[in-house]
């Protein structure tokens, strides 16, 4: 009845939740990184305290508009794995709306 419900409730959440709702690739994002957003600034401005990043929102936006600016030519994919490796090394935001 009720409690069985909410037990396969959570059971399923929290199976959901350790899962990647997409095939997000830390590795590869870094690889990414290394390889095509050189030039303009290194990872010290991921660091710096005044940065313009406040949000995983806010990241995504922003390594889209570095592609453009780098040409890096990535695709949502690798915009989603560069956001990933960003985030999960240097930004650390939680992922509210879980759209990575
Ligand atoms: C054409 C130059 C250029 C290239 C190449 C470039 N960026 Fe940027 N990036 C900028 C500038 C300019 C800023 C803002 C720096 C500032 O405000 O001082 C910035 C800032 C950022 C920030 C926010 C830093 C913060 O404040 O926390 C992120 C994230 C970022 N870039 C990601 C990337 C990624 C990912 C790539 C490769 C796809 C890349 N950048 C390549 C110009 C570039």
């Amino acid at each position: 009845m009720n409690l069985t419900r909410t037990f396969v409730f959570a059971l399923l959440s929290s199976s959901l939740m350790s899962t990647p709702a997409l095939a997000v690739d830390a590795e590869n994002g870094k690889k990414l990184y290394s390889e095509r957003c050189g030039g303009c600034h290194d990872t010290k401005v991921h660091t710096r305290p005044n940065r313009i990043i406040h949000t995983y929102e806010d990241l995504v936006n922003r390594v889209r508009f570095c592609d453009n600016a780098a040409k890096a030519n990535l695709t949502e994919n690798d915009i989603y794995d560069v956001s990933e490796y960003l985030n999960a090394t240097y930004y650390k935001f939680l992922k509210v709306k879980g759209n990575g």
